[in-house]
């Protein structure tokens, strides 16, 4: 059954009862429940099969409801809040116990952020409590950025779709811990990129590469992967090295390599913008492995800017193979 709507008031009884709904953000879209009802909350794990052990992030409609949910240790926090919210930023601080151990896995902090998408601010202006949504994908597979994405995967395990069109960014929030007033630790690089946080004079570090024992539980090396066989390196020696198969490749621009038949080109942007590029790597990598291809592979894109998300989800999502940005020599 199509579950995709534009109905907010009906989205809103659906929460109220207790159901999931899939929500549009302008990052990916989410798997939303009440945070602040346990049940229904493990009910977003179940449809997931996610592991209890990854936290939730939380969803509120504005800064001032921020205090109910968290304390606010160094005033860069709200710094932070009040320059990039709505927007793709997710600030870790310590929660009030009002918020349930079931969204932080247990821990004494929570993820917290305002989306910057008009449907999901009047949803979250009409109720009575945030919203705790991960990416409404299958635990460990692509994020999605478009409604029938989650309708696709999810369907049976929700109430409602929320009709957002596609997804602005593409990747997730940026995650930060706040170490002091003035610096901030990266957990995960997303929609917020590097230069607009260095804009305000802060110091800024990064820990986003973790193994199965994360510090940020969820960040896993092996995410947002698809089900094909996917690698990332340099064109010419994947290419090389999978010659006979039916290739789909992954491009930061547009570049026939060799001219063949086997061989899917698909370029990420056309002019080298990295938001036109971070918008379309999800839903090109779905594409790709719902098609009859035998291998997708993938460039990295520059490391700078948005491109930084990019690859990380390009990392995390292949096979350990070419040698990519930042990799040890
Ligand atoms: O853009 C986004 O952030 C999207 C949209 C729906 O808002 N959400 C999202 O959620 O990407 P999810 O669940 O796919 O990723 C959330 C990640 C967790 O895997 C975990 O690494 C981190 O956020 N996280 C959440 N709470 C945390 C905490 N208290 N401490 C450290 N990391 C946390
Ligand atoms: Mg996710």
């Amino acid at each position: 059954m199509n579950k995709i709507s534009n109905d907010i008031e009906l989205a809103a009884d659906f929460l109220r009862q207790g159901e999931l709904v899939g929500i549009p953000t302008e990052t990916v879209y989410g798997l939303a429940a009440n945070a602040l009802d346990s049940k229904s909350v493990i009910k977003i794990f179940e449809a997931k099969k996610r592991p209890s052990f990854d936290p939730l992030i939380v969803h509120i409609s504005g800064l001032e409801e921020l205090d109910k949910y968290a304390l606010i240790p160094f005033a860069l926090c709200k710094t932070l809040a009040q320059k990039f919210w709505p927007g793709p930023l997710t600030l870790v601080l310590p929660k009030k116990s009002i918020i349930p151990d079931e969204v932080t896995s247990g821990l004494d902090t929570v993820g917290i952020r305002v989306p910057a998408h008009a449907i999901t601010l009047e949803l979250l202006k009409k109720l009575e409590f945030p919203l705790a949504a991960p990416s409404a994908n299958p635990f460990g597979y692509i994020s999605p950025t478009r409604p029938d994405h989650v309708q696709d995967q999810l369907g049976n395990e929700l109430a409602l779709i929320l009709d957002g069109g596609d997804s602005e960014y593409g990747v997730e929030s940026t995650i930060i811990e706040v170490l002091s007033e003035t610096s901030v630790r990266v957990l995960r690089w997303g929609g917020l990129d590097e230069q607009l946080l260095k804009s305000l004079k802060i110091e800024v570090t990064s820990n986003t590469m973790s193994s199965s024992n994360p510090i940020a539980p969820g960040m896993l090396l092996s995410h947002y992967a698809p089900r094909k066989p996917f690698y990332t390196g340099v064109l010419t020696e994947l290419l090389q090295i999978h010659a006979g198969k039916k290739i789909g490749v992954i491009q930061y621009l547009p570049n026939v390599i060799e001219d063949k038949a086997s061989i899917q080109y698909h370029a990420l942007t056309t002019n080298g913008d990295l938001k036109e590029a971070s918008h379309h790597l999800f839903a090109l990598m779905r594409q790709l492995d719902q098609s009859d291809i035998d291998v997708i592979i993938a460039e990295f894109v520059p490391d700078r800017g948005l491109g930084k998300a990019i690859n990380d989800r390009l990392r995390r999502a292949s096979f350990p193979s070419l040698k990519g940005p930042n990799d040890e020599a």
